[in-house]
């Protein structure tokens, strides 16, 4: 049968593999990674927004610390607490259940609520695992790996974060490309650390293409998730603002407004969906790094 999908927010179109989608899983992940199926991502921080993504076939919805930018007006990530993620979590977990309740929730620990000890990391992703998420993000390299581990035994899946991690862009001297030249040699060693502690997702942020292409393949059991990363990837995330062209400052370069010619939300959603999955978002071209 191949009739159209009526969402609360708009029709999805006849061919839309989304109206038979079973909820989506760590094992659903691995099946897609291993038939060469792109993995979708995006963020959304409320329930209106969360239930669009969900309903236009974004397989995990981001509940990204961004949101200290985007939905806050702060000047960083680094302003944003727990209380916060535990607020934006749960509606987002709302707004997924009210329409299909498939796609699979990331919350994203802020700065300051898993640095102190592997203890301090429990608690904080307790919350936000009893808030609504499926999984918990934290950005960082080889200082992170026993915390990785640790939550991971405990029975919380961990997406890391490596390249440009935004919550240290001080330390890092701005929202610069990262993992070239020599330290290089130091993201590979710390994403095979990641996968060997045991997260199962990584976000690579601002990293030459070739690169994040080389560890896709040397992270077969953790896959590799880009953002200005180039499109060798396991799979793709932006933050929804930008793919929508609502940002209040500069869009960076990699970035593409989906809503160009679009009628509606969920139309671009769709339309970013399509890209990854056939592979013509993102543009390595637009990849100078
Ligand atoms: O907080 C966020 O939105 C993120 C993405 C940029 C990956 O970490």
């Amino acid at each position: 049968m191949n009739t159209s999908t009526v969402t609360p927010y708009g029709t999805l179109p006849p061919a839309s593999p989304v109206a038979a989608r079973k909820p989506i899983s760590l094992p659903r992940l691995n099946e897609m990674r291993e038939r060469g199926e792109k993995i979708t991502m995006l963020t959304a921080y409320d329930a209106t927004f969360a239930a669009v993504a969900d309903a236009a076939g974004v397989e995990c919805i981001l509940v990204g610390d961004s949101l200290g930018m985007v939905c806050q007006g702060l000047p960083s990530t680094v302003g944003v607490t727990l209380d916060t993620m535990r607020y934006h979590t749960e509606s987002v977990a709302r707004g997924v259940r009210r329409v299909q309740g498939t796609s699979w929730i990331i919350g994203d620990l802020p700065f300051g609520t898993y640095q102190e000890s592997r203890e301090q990391a429990l608690r904080s992703a307790t919350v936000l695992m009893q808030a609504g998420a499926h999984m918990v993000k934290l950005e960082g390299g080889g200082w992170t790996t026993e915390t990785v581990r640790f939550l991971v035994e405990r029975g919380i899946p961990v997406c890391a974060h490596l390249g440009l991690t935004p919550q240290t862009v001080h330390a890092l001297g701005g929202y610069r490309v990262q993992g070239r030249g020599d330290s290089a040699d130091r993201l590979r060693q710390e994403a095979l650390a990641l996968q060997d502690a045991g997260a199962s997702m990584l976000v690579l942020e601002m990293v030459p293409a070739a690169l994040s292409a080389e560890l896709t393949r040397a992270l077969p059991r953790c896959h590799t998730i880009g953002i200005g990363a180039g499109h060798g990837t396991a799979g793709q995330v932006l933050v929804m603002h930008d793919m929508l062209g609502v940002n209040l400052g500069k869009n960076p370069k990699f970035v593409r407004n989906f809503m160009t010619g679009q009628n509606s939300v969920l139309d671009a959603m769709s339309a970013y969906v399509r890209a990854v999955k056939d592979g013509s978002f993102p543009d390595n071209a637009l990849h100078a790094w």
